[in-house]
């Protein structure tokens, strides 16, 4: 046999074998001052994303899909689904050192937790994002959003601009972890048989141009006209639609495909409908860093002061070009 590689045996089908855990493991290692308060919490955030996997898979069988009876604060129906990913996540994130404050979309107000650690942290959350689609198995999501807190600060919700992890889980046909920690967008698929998170692509960039919008179409009538004028160029120019009503799902495309994403405002929804601290925030974070356009069709969404948990903006997330014609139409 020759002396080449050609007799190593190949054992996945990506040839790295990166975990999620040994890919953070590396990122705070290329930081000599980092604690490692975060990583600990990334963790958190992947065992819990593993549970509401399991869970969701057997939702029909356990009879847990369906409505609780109660709203959240936002007057919205929850699902039981979305109270029991809630608890897994504040479960979970509250015994990991350094968790000082917690937001969560199924939460009225902030958590305080009495964070040890080195460094203490907030993380915002939407523990399922998309519910309306678990009743018909389609996908649905978590997304996070996760700063660092000066001692004694933590009530202050700061802008986008500095958080300092940020990323989704998406449970569909497979179970997929995309997150940034501000050097590029790294991707990670569950391998159901060892119970990890594989690297599947690293630095994921959004390509320049793309030719599908996702929006909610039905709501036409009501955007503002550059959004109508800009959807009308697109259909005359030959894009195609697509609109999973997930937000995580329909970002995730936009991410690998290319395209816009919007919320715009509606006359029900005067600032949209999406909320700032845990969906707009971390997908434009991650949607700028993989070289994309993040807008609130006024500026950039990472630049918005927030003034409270559950505030809400319209969004605009996409290819840089996209976006930048849709911005022309709005102007
Ligand atoms: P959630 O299930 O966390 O409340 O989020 C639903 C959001 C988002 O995922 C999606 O893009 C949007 O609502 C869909 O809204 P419409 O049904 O108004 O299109
Ligand atoms: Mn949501
Ligand atoms: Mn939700």
């Amino acid at each position: 046999m020759s002396s080449s590689t050609s007799n190593v045996v190949a054992i996945t089908g990506h040839g790295s074998f990166i975990t999620l855990q040994s890919h953070v493991l590396a990122e705070e290692r290329r930081h000599p001052e980092a604690t490692g308060t975060l990583s600990w919490i990334i963790s958190a955030l992947a065992i819990s994303a593993k549970t509401i996997a399991a869970k969701l898979k057997r939702a029909r069988l356990e009879d847990v899909l369906g409505e609780i009876g109660s709203e959240n604060v936002q007057g919205e129906q929850q699902q039981k689904l979305d109270v029991i990913a809630n608890t897994v996540l504040l479960r979970v994130l509250q015994s990991r050192d350094g968790v000082a404050v917690l937001g969560s979309e199924e939460n009225d107000e902030l958590l305080h937790v009495d964070a040890e650690g080195g460094r203490h942290y907030s993380v915002m959350f939407d523990p399922l994002d998309g519910s309306s689609n678990l009743d018909v198995g389609g996908s649905v999501g978590t997304i996070f959003s996760i700063y660092r807190v000066a001692e004694g600060r933590g009530s202050t919700l700061l802008p986008g601009r500095e958080q300092v992890a940020a990323g989704y889980v998406l449970y569909g046909s497979s179970t997929i972890f995309v997150m940034t920690s501000g050097s590029g967008v790294h991707m990670f698929v569950l391998d159901p048989s060892i119970g990890a998170f594989i690297r599947v692509a690293e630095h994921l960039q959004v390509p320049a141009r793309g030719s599908t919008y996702s929006v909610n179409e039905a709501n036409l009538a009501s955007f503002p006209e550059g959004y109508q004028r800009f959807l009308a160029q697109c259909r005359d120019t030959g894009f195609s639609s697509r609109y999973a009503g997930a937000m995580v799902a329909d970002v995730h495309r936009v991410l690998i495909k290319g395209g816009v994403f919007l919320y715009p405002p509606t006359a029900k929804a005067p600032n949209g409908k999406l909320r700032l601290m845990y969906e707009a925030n971390p997908m434009a974070w991650l949607i700028e860093q993989a070289g994309g356009a993040a807008s609130t069709g006024r500026g950039r969404i990472l630049d918005v002061q927030p003034e409270e948990l559950h505030q809400r903006v319209p969004v605009i997330l996409g290819s840089r070009d996209t976006v930048a014609d849709l911005m022309s139409c709005l102007a």
